[in-house]
Parts: C-alpha cells; structure tokens; sequence
C-alpha cells in the first residue's frame, strides 16, 4: 500500500499536527507530511514542522484580493508539494470551491465537538454554556459550509464537573489526537468511503 501524501494546515499551537508528525516518524502511520501550510507566519505548528524536517508554508491571507486567490496560492503549495490529501488541523480560514474542486474528496477536518452541535469557533465554550454532559470530536470531509460535510468518525468524552473551558480543550485534544490518526490510518489503508445517500446527500462508510 502506498504511503499517503499529505499537506497540513493549521493556523495556531499544531497538537494535532504533532500527533500525526509523530505517529509518521514512529511507523504507526502509513503516511509522509509533504508540506504544513499556515496563514499565520508565528503559528507554533510552523515551528513543530520544522524541528520534523518538514517543508514549511507561510501564507498571509490578508495580502490577497480574496478568498479565491489564497485558495489558489495554497493549492499551488499543496501541488508542488506532491500532495494527495489535505488535513485542516486548526485551519482558521472557511475553503471556497477554488480548493475544494482542486481536492474532490480529499479533504478531511478536526473539531473539537459532536457535529453538527456547536460548530464555529470557541465549541468546548459553547458546550459547557449548553451544558451538555457529554461532548466529543469529530473528523469530517470538508464541503464549504462552516464545519459541514460527511462525517468519517466521532469520539465522545464526558464533561466533567471541574471542567471549564482550558480544562475541556485539554482533555478534548487528547481525544482529537487519537481519532485523527485512526481515521488517517483508515484512509490509508483505503477503508473510508464516500456514497450517496438521499438526494444530495452523501453518507461514509468505514472499513
Ligand atoms: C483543535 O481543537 C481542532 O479540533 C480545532 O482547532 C484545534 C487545533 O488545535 N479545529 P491544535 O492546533 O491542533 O493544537
């Protein structure tokens, strides 16, 4: 089985990132980070790349006309790169079709919440003003909605009493690592499927 190429963006700290660095250099993961992508240039998850030996990108998205021309900026890194799948790990930035159409199917994201609850930014703040009693994460194909698309897999965690927003984030991220590389680990070894369901609807199917 050929390994998987993939590209990562991220926007901020990069655990996510790390994981999977990690799980690459370790041989858990049958994949190579071709290239990490950040709209921010001070984003830590730069700095984690390049202590992995990983080609680093740094677009600032405020220095282009549009959403369109960042997209095509990246996409032209991600080419360059080689790259066959994308990973929004802490991505910032909503994707126009310019990306999408570049990687039908081929991106997956990260969120720190049971989608379709409580997507957008500051989700674990927004589960416990819910307060709901059990939360988790998920891992999506992107479409262009905000935190919308097929979901791949889920994990749920329990809120705790003492959790409060940097609590819940902590033991989210824990969680989120170990379902990243379990979905990263099915696609590469060619079990996620996407098919139509209803009408304009499609569903996945793992293994
Ligand atoms: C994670 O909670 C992820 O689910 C969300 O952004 C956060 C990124 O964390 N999309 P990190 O940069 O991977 O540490």
């Amino acid at each position: 089985m050929p390994r998987l190429k993939l590209g990562v963006l991220v926007s901020g700290n990069g655990s996510n990132l790390q994981a999977i660095l990690d799980a690459t250099r370790r041989g858990t993961l049958a994949a190579d980070v071709c290239v990490v992508i950040s709209n921010k240039a001070d984003a830590f998850a730069l700095e984690r790349a390049r202590t992995a030996n990983v080609p680093t990108v740094a677009l600032a998205h405020g220095a282009f006309a549009d959403r369109e021309q960042f997209d095509h900026a990246v996409v032209s890194e991600l080419r360059r790169h080689s790259v066959e799948w994308v990973v929004l790990a802490g991505f910032m930035r909503m994707l126009t079709s310019v990306f999408l159409n570049a990687y039908p199917d081929r991106v997956i994201n990260i969120h720190p919440s049971l989608l379709p609850a409580f997507p957008g930014v500051a989700a674990q703040k927004q589960a416990l003003e819910y307060g709901v009693k059990v939360t988790g994460c998920s891992v999506h194909f992107v479409e262009s909605g905000m935190d919308t698309g097929p979901i791949i897999a889920q994990r749920t965690l329990a809120v705790e009493p003492d959790d409060d927003e940097d609590r819940l984030r902590d033991r989210l991220l824990v969680v989120e690592h170990a379902l990243l590389l379990d979905v990263l680990a099915k696609i590469a070894d060619n079990k996620v499927h996407l098919s139509p369901d209803a009408p304009g609807r499609r569903r996945v199917s793992v293994g």
